[in-house]
Order: structure tokens, then sequence, then C-alpha cells
């Protein structure tokens, strides 16, 4: 199988890794691309954006391209696995409309008010609401305001605060970028991440993952795209996935399908596991990064396989998935000044950042000397994997003590929390 990656982030980078393993991939191709993927798959980095459909659809094409999966929002809600699917080609992710799940926070409360999905409360201030009726609209909610930006944010556009003031900026400065803010009530409860196959009506859930959104230990600093995560969780109750794929993801599935917009490819639920049960926090179109690098590291099941299973609509057919019986966890390693304004073209060393089984890279690029430098906010993510939780994080920490990037830093306390057993429901 010839396949096309439309990416260049950690994610892509781990996806590229999971379908190299698979004996049907016989050529893989990424687009941009980083300079971390070289070994593992043909780098287009000037084949065109990645979320230009005509630009996807003509690299496809001169690859000949048996399957494209698509790893980040922006392409899909550009549309570009529709141009892809119109083109004649297999495709992993969803079309633009199904894609407006993540698109648009609004369509995904209507999609769950119908589906009858636990989530939130929610509220929409639309740019030019006036200021008294943004005051009215903040006093309704707290004391822990949560301020999204229902514009695609890749998960950085939110706010959590306890702050009236930082909620009230935040709203004005959304408005400022022209896109509609939602407030949300706070879900209290450990956060899960659970990944489900998608395909029609037919739901499949990889294993749970928690990510870390803040920048620094303890849960403190701004929220980030993810610092870090950890996969199975120890202190799910067994039936947790089988609840969130039963109560969130089935009905959203068919939900989608009633609208006549059927969803293939990866839903992401966002969830806080309050005493009840789950609630939705969010959805996104994708997997989630860096939740995939720890969940695609203890998957046993060939990827590509998996992948195209969907893409074809034949995930009812396809066997159950297997998995290592191991614990996985990311640590991110961050540039100087992430998230605000990340520095950027600092020489990264350490021979480990060259085996993707261990570093898998995310905002990097080479030099004029042919040097690999950070390109980005997160830049490298550590994969470690171990018997217990504890092992898996002894063995990404001793991997991330190898690297070097001046300014760069990361958290100490990825799956901590897990490890001591502070999380409880
Ligand atoms: N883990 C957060 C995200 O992928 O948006």
């Amino acid at each position: 199988m010839r396949i096309l990656v439309i990416g260049s982030g950690g994610r892509e980078h781990a996806l590229l890794q999971g379908l190299s393993a698979d004996p049907a991939t016989t050529d893989l191709h990424v687009c941009p691309g980083n300079a971390g993927m070289t070994g593992l798959a043909t780098v287009h980095a000037d084949a065109g954006r990645a979320d230009d459909p005509a630009a996807m659809v003509a690299l496809a094409q001169r690859i000949e391209a048996d399957l494209v999966v698509i790893g980040p929002e922006i392409p899909l809600v550009a549309g570009v696995a529709d141009a892809l699917r119109e083109a004649g080609f297999r495709v992993f992710g969803p079309n633009r409309d199904a894609a407006q799940i993540e698109g648009s926070k609004q369509f995904a409360k209507d999609v769950m008010a119908d589906a009858g999905v636990k989530t939130a409360r929610a509220e929409q201030l639309v740019p030019g609401t006036p200021d008294a009726d943004i005051e009215a609209a903040l006093d309704r909610f707290g004391p822990t305001w949560v301020v999204k930006d229902d514009g695609l944010a890749g998960g950085k556009g939110v706010v959590v605060t306890p702050d009236r003031e930082a909620a009230l900026e935040h709203v004005r400065a959304v408005h400022e970028l022209g896109n509609p803010v939602l407030l949300e009530s706070f879900l209290n409860g450990p956060e899960v991440s659970l990944f489900c196959l998608v395909d029609g009506e037919t739901v499949v859930p990889l294993i749970p993952a928690q990510d870390h959104k803040r920048a620094y230990d303890n849960d403190e600093g701004p929220n980030t795209g993810g610092m870090g995560a950890y996969t199975p969780l120890p202190w799910l109750p067994a039936e947790g996935v089988q609840r969130i794929v039963d109560e969130v993801c089935v009905p959203v599935a068919k939900e989608m399908v009633r609208r006549g917009t059927p969803y293939s490819g990866l839903l992401y639920a966002g969830l806080a596991w309050d005493t009840d049960g789950p609630w939705v926090v969010e959805f996104n179109a994708r997997f989630g990064d860096p939740e995939t690098q720890p969940i695609l590291a203890l998957l046993k099941t060939p990827l590509a396989t998996l992948l195209d299973a969907v893409a074809s609509g034949t995930l009812a057919e396809h066997p159950p998935l297997e998995w290592e019986d191991a614990y996985a966890l990311t640590v991110v390693l961050a540039a100087e000044n992430y998230p605000a304004a990340p520095v950027t073209g600092g020489v990264i060393t350490g021979d480990v950042v060259n085996d993707p089984s261990k570093v898998l890279h995310a905002g990097t690029a080479r030099n004029e000397a042919g040097e690999l430098v950070s390109a980005g906010g997160r830049v490298l993510n550590i994969v470690g994997v171990g018997k217990t939780l504890e092992e898996a994080r002894d063995d990404a920490y001793a991997t991330i003590e190898q690297i070097q990037l001046e300014g760069s830093f990361y958290r100490g306390d990825i799956a901590l929390p897990a490890v001591e057993g502070r999380i409880s429901l």
C-alpha cells in the first residue's frame, strides 16, 4: 500500500512510525513533514499547503497513493478529504461537514443536544456583542470561567481561569480575531481523551489517555497544545471506556449519520469524568497530539490495514484491536518561551533524537549547515514504555536527559498524579 500522510507534527511522526511497521505498507510519503521523518518516509516539503485541496490531490495523484491519512484539523475543515474522495482516493479523515464537530464548538453542542450526550452548559458570544451583554454572560458563569475560541484553535484557544478579568480579556482577544466565543460551565473531575475509529455507525475505541495541557508542573502556567500524555489510565473504572462509547461516541456517530454527514475517521472525545461518569468537554476530528504518541506505541494491530479499513468503509469486519500489556507516556520538549512566542532555530543535539521508537519530532528542521534545529513551540516528543507507569516514566525521562536544546523545558510530572494515586473519582 502506498500511503500519503498529511501533516508535520509529533502525531504524524507517530503515525508514520506505526504505518511503517505494517507489512502492508510498501511506500510512505508525508507532506509537509519535518526533519525527523526522512528515515521513514519521502518528505514532500514543497508540494503545497496541507490545507490546499487541489495541491493535496495533485500530490496524491503524483505518488499514486492507495490511502491518504490526514493528521491535523485544518485540512479536514478546509475540505481536503472531500476533494481527495472526489478524485477517487481512499482517505482516513472526515469530510468538511463532519469535521465541523471540531471546527465549530456550537455545531458540536447542537449534535450533542440532539444525541442526548452530557456536556457543559454553553453560551455563544459573537464579535460585536455589546460590553454589557458580555458582562452579563460572564455573571452567569464562574467561579471558574471556561472561555473558548469557537474557531479552529488546535486545542490552544481555551482559557480556564478563576480570574474574571482574565476571562473578559480572552473574550475580547478572540473577538478581535473575528471569531465567536463560547462560554462554558466548568466540568469537575479528571480529564480523559478517548479516541474512537468511526466508520458510519461502527465505533471502535482505542485505549484511553490523559493529556497535560498546562505549560508547567502541577498544572501551572498557560494552556498549551499539550505537554505530555500517558495511557492507559489506571484510575478509570473498568467499565469506563465502554460507558464513553455507549453514552457519547455511538450516539454522536448515529446522529451524524441521521444528519446526512456520516463520520469517517478518528473521533476524539475530550471528557471530564465526573461523579456520575463521562461529560464531554470537546470533540476533535482527528488523532490528538500528544496522546497519539503513547497510544500508538502500545498498538500491536497493524496500523495501515486498520486505517485503510476505516477509509474503505469496512471497519465492522476488522478483527478486534490488540494492545501491548504495558503503559506508555510522552513528554514534550518545548522551545524557550512556548507557548507565548517560542524561540526557534536552536541547535538540537543527542544521538537519541534519530531513534523514532524513543523520540518523535514535532517542530524540527535543518539549518543551512545541515544541523537539526527547533522550528516550532513543541519540538520533540519523548516516548517511554514500561510494564508499569512508573517504568514508562523512568524510560522517557532517561531519554530526555540525553537531548540538548538551549532554553528548552519540559514537565517533570507527566503521569505523576496517577503514579502517586492522587487521581480520585
Ligand atoms: N491533546 C490536545 C489536542 O490534540 O487538541
